[in-house]
């Protein structure tokens, strides 16, 4: 018997079941009760008493093994996938749908890029802002209208906290941080309490550039922005600054650019004046530059900011500024090719 048991116990270590029909005949064939081990079990009783303890350690232990066994060989053969052989491994997988940059992404990049080859460099900040650097800093009057909560939107019962209205807060931001030199260029989402309509939403994108240094003058400004509209919108773009007011630049002025879909003979899209505005620009108002810490006496400098959804709408006349947001596959797979 004592051989019997030891035999048993080399050939279950090599047991070997693939599936669930094969796994349980090994078990009937050693653990049910007509098996192999409750043989051995029912034979135990005439057992020369002093092999007994000999004997029924190792039939215990050939139980056990038994046990272990099979439930082992279950556990592989559940955890292994069976793969169908007809099913070529080794074949290129199938090609993954690409999805489109968003317009709003590909137009951002292309500004961003146009100033990096004039040496700026890219900055960004927080979108929750405090009053201080969307307002305060830069010389709104306490009264200014954008303050008031028709305009902003303000987080619950924390009157200085805000969704930033314009990336010009990351001007404020940047100057607070380091000296000049500055060269920045800002992109970001901004927000504003406007009813949604095919030409307004709550949100939107802008980009803000910054340029601090000494002795910059209107002159470096325009210059800038010459070489941006042609670099956006073509060689034979023209530009004309228009006098405007912001609360942080001084003079302030707009840009409008000769109309890139009528090359500036007049349609409807110009509204028959031949220009279009595309920015906000002016050199930093002195209040400003002192209050971030930058000694107006010694450095000069000027600003833009622009909205990107307005320039996209002039590159690629999308007609309803929804459109941004819906993701509207339909929409978007029109952009694949300006990638
Ligand atoms: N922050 C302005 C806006 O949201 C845009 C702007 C105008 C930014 C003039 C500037 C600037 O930096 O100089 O309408």
């Amino acid at each position: 018997m004592l051989e019997k048991i030891k035999s048993l116990l080399r050939e279950i270590e090599d047991l070997k079941a693939t599936n669930a029909e094969e796994l349980e005949a090994l078990r009937i064939k050693y653990l049910s009760k007509k098996g192999e081990i409750s043989t051995l079990m029912n034979d135990f009783r005439n057992v020369a008493s002093e092999q007994k303890r000999e004997v029924g350690k190792l039939l215990n232990e050939l139980k056990t093994n038994t046990q272990d066994k099979i439930n082992e060989l279950k556990d592989r053969f559940e955890n292994t996938q069976t793969f169908d052989e007809n099913v070529d491994l080794t074949r290129t997988a199938y090609p993954i749908d690409l999805g489109t940059r968003h317009p709003i992404s590909i137009v951002k990049k292309e500004i961003c890029d146009i100033f990096a080859r004039l040496g700026f460099s890219i900055a960004e900040g927080p979108e929750i802002e405090d009053d201080w650097h969307v307002f305060s800093s830069l010389n709104f009057a306490a009264d200014h209208p954008a303050r008031d909560m028709q305009d902003t939107f303000f987080i619950q019962h924390h009157p200085d906290i805000l969704l930033r209205t314009h990336t010009s807060s990351v001007q404020t931001r940047v100057m607070e941080q380091q000296q000049p030199p500055i060269r920045i260029i800002c992109p970001g989402r901004v927000y504003r309490n406007e009813a949604i309509s095919y030409r307004a939403h709550c949100f939107f994108h802008q980009v803000e550039a910054l340029y601090i240094d000494k002795n910059v003058s209107f002159t470096d400004l325009k210059q800038a922005l010459l070489f941006f509209a042609k670099e956006l919108f073509g060689a034979n773009t023209n530009i004309r600054l228009r006098p405007s007011y912001f609360p942080f630049t001084e003079p302030s002025a707009e840009m409008d650019i000769s109309c890139n879909l009528c090359g500036g003979k007049g349609c409807p899209f110009c509204k028959y004046t031949g220009w279009v505005e595309i920015l906000g620009c002016g050199m930093v108002d002195p209040n400003v530059l002192d209050n971030c810490g930058i000694d107006s006496n010694v450095y000069s400098g000027y600003a833009l900011g622009m909205g990107i959804e307005r320039i996209t709408n002039l590159k690629y006349q999308v007609k309803d500024l929804r459109m941004f947001s819906e993701n509207d596959i339909r929409f978007l797979r029109q952009f694949e090719s300006a990638n």
